[in-house]
C-alpha cells in the first residue's frame, strides 16, 4: 500500500524559549524532524509532507535537506485537525494511506508504525495509543473492546473519562482521501476552540466506518516541549545507542562517557576509550581503537587504525587501515594512507598522505592562503621532519624527506631531501656575554625599586 507521511511541525514550541523552531532542535546531532522521519523509513513512504507554520522557512530548509520537497503551510495554528487539512492540496493526486506523525515526537519505533499499517486491514482509521503512568493532559481513548469509539481531550473530559489511562499518542493512519473527507466535518466547538484531529474517530464511526487502535510503550510517545525534556531525550537516545554498540560487539570501558550521533556506525571489536564524542556521519570499521578524549565527525576510520588520545577528525578525514593519528592532531578533508603515522601536534587539511609515510611533530599543511584552499600531496614512505610547514599547493614525491623546521613552498621530487630553513650559525661566547649583561640590568632595576 502506498504511504504518505504527514508530519505536523507548525507549532511554536514556546516553552523551548528559542528562536529556533522546535522541530529543528537536535538529538544525537539530528533534528527532531529527522528523527520523526527516520522511524517511518521502513514504510518506504512515497510522499512526505511537512506542515510548517512558525519559522516555516527554517523548517522548509531542513525538510529540503532531508529530501522532502512538499511543505504545506499552516499560517495560523488552529489545531491538529486544521494542521493535517493543510496537506490536502499537496496530496490531491495521492492514492493510498496517510499516516500523521508529530514532528516533536522522535522515538516512535518502526515496529509500531508497522503495527499501525497492519491494523489498517481491519479498521478504516487506526490511532496509536499508550497506557500512561500519569495520563496528565493527554487525550483519552473511549473504547469498546478492540474498537475505538472516540477520543476526548483532557480539557473536555468528565471526571470519569479523566480516570482512563489509555491515552492518545496523536498518530493516526487512514486512507488519505477518507482522512481529508473526515477532517472537513471536524468542528472547533470545544474547550480549546481548536480543530481536533482526534475528532475524526467519532465522525468515522458515525459514518459506518470502523476505528481501531494499537498501543505502544509510553517511552516511544515521548514529546519534546522544553529544554529539560530535550536534554532528557538526549540522555535516553545516548543510552539506547550505547546499549546497541555494546550489543554489536563494541568495547567501551565507560559507555556513559561516549556520545554518539544518530548515524554513527561502529564495527565489531572496535574499542572506544573514555570521553569520546561522535558528531554526525562517522563510520568506524572493525578492530579500530579510538582512544580517550577524541572528537570525530564526518569521517571514516578503517580497520585496525588507532585514533587519539586527544585527536580531532573533522569532515572528510579518511583514515586507512592501520594508520595512526595521535594526540593533538587535527585532520580535515584528508586521506591518511595505510599504516601512515601522524602522531603528534599536527594539522593535516586538504591533503593526501601516502602509505607508510610519517609526519613529524608539529607538521602543518598550510592549506589556506586567506582566500582559497589548496591541496598537499604526500607520496608513499615519505618522512616529514618535525615542524615542517607544507605551503600548499605542494607535492612531495615517494620516499622523499623534509628537514625539520623546513618551510616547503615548492614540490619535492621522489627520493629527494628538501631543506627549507636558514643555515645555523654559532657565535662563540655570545650567549655568556648576553646573560651577564641582562643579569646586570635586572639587578640595577631591583636596586632602584628599594
Ligand atoms: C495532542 C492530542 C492529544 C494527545 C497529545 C499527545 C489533539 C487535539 N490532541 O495534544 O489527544 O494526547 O497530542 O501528545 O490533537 N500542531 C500544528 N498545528 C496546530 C496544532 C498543533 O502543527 O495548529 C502540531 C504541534 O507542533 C505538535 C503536534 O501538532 O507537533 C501536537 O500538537 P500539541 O499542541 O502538542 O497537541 P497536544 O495538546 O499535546
Ligand atoms: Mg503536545
Amino acid at each position: 500500500m502506498p504511504t504518505a507521511l504527514i508530519i505536523l511541525a507548525a507549532g511554536k514550541g514556546s516553552r523551548m524559549n528559542s528562536d529556533l523552531p522546535k522541530v529543528l532542535h537536535k538529538i544525537g546531532g539530528s533534528s527532531l524532524l529527522a528523527h520523526a522521519m527516520r522511524a517511518a523509513d521502513t514504510l518506504m513512504p512515497q510522499r512526505v509532507v511537512v506542515v510548517a507554520g512558525h519559522e516555516a522557512e527554517q523548517v522548509r530548509a531542513e525538510a529540503l535537506s532531508l529530501g522532502v520537497a512538499d511543505i504545506a503551510l499552516q499560517e495560523e495554528q488552529l489545531g491538529t485537525g486544521h494542521a493535517v487539512a493543510q496537506a490536502k492540496d499537496v496530496l490531491a493526486d495521492f492514492e493510498g494511506d496517510a499516516i500523521v506523525l508529530f514532528g516533536d515526537t522522535p522515538f516512535i519505533s518502526p515496529e509500531t508504525l508497522e503495527k499501525m499499517t497492519a491494523a489498517r486491514k481491519e479498521h478504516d482509521v487506526v490511532v496509536l495509543g499508550f497506557h500512561a503512568a500519569d495520563p496528565a493532559r493527554y487525550g483519552r481513548f473511549i473504547t469498546d473492546g478492540s474498537r475505538l469509539d472516540r477520543i476526548v481531550e483532557y480539557k473536555d473530559a468528565t471526571e470519569a473519562e479523566r480516570a482512563i489511562n489509555l491515552c492518545n499518542s496523536g498518530l493516526i493512519a487512514a486512507d488519505s482521501e477518507t482522512l481529508f473527507d473526515l477532517l472537513e466535518a471536524v468542528k472547533n466547538d470545544n474547550a480549546s476552540g481548536e480543530y481536533y484531529l482526534p475528532d475524526v474517530v467519532e465522525i468515522a464511526n458515525s459514518r459506518g466506518l470502523s476505528s481501531g487502535y494499537v498501543t505502544c510503550d509510553e517511552a516511544e510517545t515521548l514529546g519534546i516541549n522544553t529544554r529539560a525534556e530535550l536534554a532528557n531525550a538526549e540522555r535516553i537516545f545516548q543510552d539506547t545507542k550505547r546499549a546497541e554498540a555494546l550489543e554489536n560487539g563494541v568495547t567501551m570501558y565507560a559507555p556513559e562517557t561516549v556520545f554518539f550521533a544518530s548515524d554513527t556506525f561502529v564495527g565489531r571489536d572496535t574499542v572506544i576509550e573514555q570521553n569520546v564524542v561522535f558528531g554526525p556521519e562517522v563510520t568506524i570499521e572493525s578492530g579500530a581503537l579510538i582512544r580517550a578524549f577524541s572528537h570525530l565527525e564526518g569521517c571514516h576510520v578503517s580497520r585496525d587504525a588507532i585514533i587519539g588520545p586527544y585527536a580531532r577528525l573533522r569532515p572528510g578525514a579518511e583514515i586507512a587501515e592501520e594508520a595512526r593519528v595521535g594526540n593533538f592532531v587535527e585532520i580535515k578533508n584528508a586521506i591518511i594512507g595505510e599504516a601512515a603515522k601522524v602522531n603528534h601536534l599536527t594539522y593535516v587539511g586538504d591533503a593526501t598522505v601516502g602509505a607508510r609515510s610519517n609526519l613529524g611533530a608539529g607538521t602543518v599543511t598550510c592549506n589556506y592562503d586567506g582566500v582559497m584552499k589548496h591541496h598537499t600531496t604526500i607520496g608513499n614512505d615519505v618522512f616529514i621532519g618535525s615542524s615542517t610547514m607544507l605551503v600548499a599547493p605542494v607535492k612531495i614525491g615517494n620516499r622523499a624527506m623534509t628537514a625539520s623546521g623546513s618551510v616547503i613552498t615548492s614540490d619535492v621530487p621522489a627520493e629527494a631531501l628538501a631543506i627549507g630553513r636558514a643555515r645555523q650559525e654559532n657565535k662563540l661566547g655570545l650567549a655568556e656575554k648576553l646573560f651577564t649583561r641582562l643579569q646586570a640590568i635586572k639587578e640595577k632595576k631591583k636596586a632602584g625599586k628599594q
